[in-house]
């Protein structure tokens, strides 16, 4: 094989294998509008209980850290009145809704609780 070809299929192989699926960031959408906007609002904005989920101090929060220390802070800690309330691949969907909402765009592997990548570095 091409040495360059075979450089950008391990490239492209790297980039498949991280992210959230565009149906998983969909039923999160509801997910979202059932549990969490609450608190913390229907755009992600922040309401008056719970903080923006959407740039600024999210973003700065997040930025480069494991996704899976973004799926344990929320599955072991949210929605506040009722922690780890939710399924797992429910909590994924939710992070994957969000991170959309934050500019992240959907690629072909889910997010599951064992995903390996850091989250990219989120719009401000
Ligand atoms: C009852 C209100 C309430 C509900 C419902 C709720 N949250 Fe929260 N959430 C909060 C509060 C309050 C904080 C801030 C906690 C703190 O700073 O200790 C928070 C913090 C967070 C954070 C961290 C924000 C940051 O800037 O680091 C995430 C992520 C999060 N919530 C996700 C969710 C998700 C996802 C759901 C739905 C599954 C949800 N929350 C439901 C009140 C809520």
């Amino acid at each position: 094989m091409d040495p360059l070809f075979a450089l950008l299929v391990l490239v492209a192989g790297a980039a498949r294998a991280q992210g959230f699926t565009h149906a998983q960031a969909e039923a999160g959408k509801q997910a979202y509008a059932e549990n969490c906007a609450s608190c913390h609002g229907d755009a992600l904005e922040g309401v008056r209980y719970g903080p923006p989920l959407k740039g600024g101090a999210f973003a700065e929060q997040w930025s480069g850290k494991p996704i899976l220390d973004l799926y344990e802070y929320t599955s072991t800690k949210m929605p506040e009145e009722n922690p780890g309330a939710l399924a797992p691949d429910v909590y994924a969907a939710t992070l994957a809704y969000i991170l959309q909402q934050n500019g992240v765009l959907a690629g072909q592997q889910p997010l599951t609780a064992t995903a390996t990548w850091v989250v990219p570095t989120l719009r401000p």
